[in-house]
């Protein structure tokens, strides 16, 4: 007790900790944020909208039958963490004999629970831990997303997972090539989430005013959001409008060769995350709806 009242009143966490206790996480980023109606996706040229409408019964069985175990980290079984690892792994169907690489998985990564033939972690940051943690029937490539060092139509499926908006410089635009050079033919990656808003904003979690890479975004900066990622994310995250979506990825997708759906992720018909859970208390306005995007390899 002495020792969790000690660190809750050290310098370091005491501004975020007053911050928690009031509830005033995302002070600022949560004032800009208004998402994108599902009719302005739809008027996107050359992608596809749908919904993935999750059942809560067939959702809780798959998480105990991968996440019996449930750790700490993953709070409880509506977790938005698992709601993503949920939705990629139905829209990406694992199958045995596939290729699955999960691209900047550094952290939490389902690949250890696959029987995939073959598997990849690839990320900038991947500690020791984590490779020991996650084992060796994994093989672990250190890399940027916008330049992976794996041959052309490689892969049969990809996951990213809550990581596209840490992208620093163009690596969200190189990625999504490296994407399409990977994929195999009816490979798919899925990339989420996606977060839409009607402002295009950079913005970083620490007071830096170099993380700002195009011209045409929002420079926010707001030290009581998490939704930048802290040093593991590099401090930095993007937030597309409709417009940035386009220009940096949409635009990049070869649409003879590739067909793109965004998805809204809802559970029994709402929306998620359920921002009434106590694990979602400092989560961003941005994150909901929940979007994901799906490239898939025509031939
Ligand atoms: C919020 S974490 C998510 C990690 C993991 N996918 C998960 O779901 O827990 C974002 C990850 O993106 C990685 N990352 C950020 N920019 C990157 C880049 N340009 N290339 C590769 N990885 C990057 C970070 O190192 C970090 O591991």
């Amino acid at each position: 007790m002495a020792s969790s009242l000690k660190k809750f009143f050290q310098l370091s966490n005491y501004k975020y900790n007053l911050l928690l206790l009031l509830n005033k996480h995302n002070s600022r980023i949560n004032k800009l944020t208004e998402s994108v109606s599902p009719d302005e996706i739809k008027s996107i040229a050359g992608i596809s909208f749908e919904y993935f409408d999750i059942e809560t019964g067939k959702y809780l069985d798959w998480v105990k039958n991968y996440y019996p175990d449930l750790p700490p980290e993953l709070h409880e079984p509506k977790f938005k963490k698992l709601i993503e690892f949920y939705t990629s792994f139905h829209l990406l169907d694992p199958q045995d004999d596939d290729v699955f690489l999960d691209a900047a998985g550094g952290i939490h990564s389902y690949l250890n629970r696959l029987d995939c033939t073959k598997k990849y972690m690839q990320d900038m940051r991947i500690s020791d831990e984590l490779k020991q943690h996650l084992g060796s029937t994994i093989e672990y490539i250190d890399s940027n997303a916008a330049n992976i060092p794996l041959p052309d139509s490689s892969v049969d499926k990809i996951s990213v997972h809550h990581s596209i908006e840490h992208f620093q410089q163009n690596s969200d635009t190189q990625f999504v090539l490296e994407v399409q050079r990977m994929l195999s033919a009816g490979g798919k990656c899925c990339i989420g989430p996606i977060f839409l808003n009607q402002v295009y904003i950079e913005m970083t979690d620490i007071n830096d005013h170099s993380m700002k890479f195009d011209e045409k975004s929002k420079r926010v900066i707001d030290t009581t959001s998490i939704f930048p990622g802290g040093e593991t994310s590099g401090n930095y995250a993007r937030i597309y409008d409709i417009e940035a979506l386009v220009r940096r990825v949409i635009d990049h997708v070869d649409r003879q060769n590739f067909r793109a759906t965004i998805y809204e992720v809802l559970m029994d018909g709402k929306s998620v995350p359920d921002f009434s859970l106590k694990c979602h208390r400092d989560t961003a306005k941005v994150e909901s709806p929940y979007r994901v995007l799906l490239i898939e390899r025509l031939k």
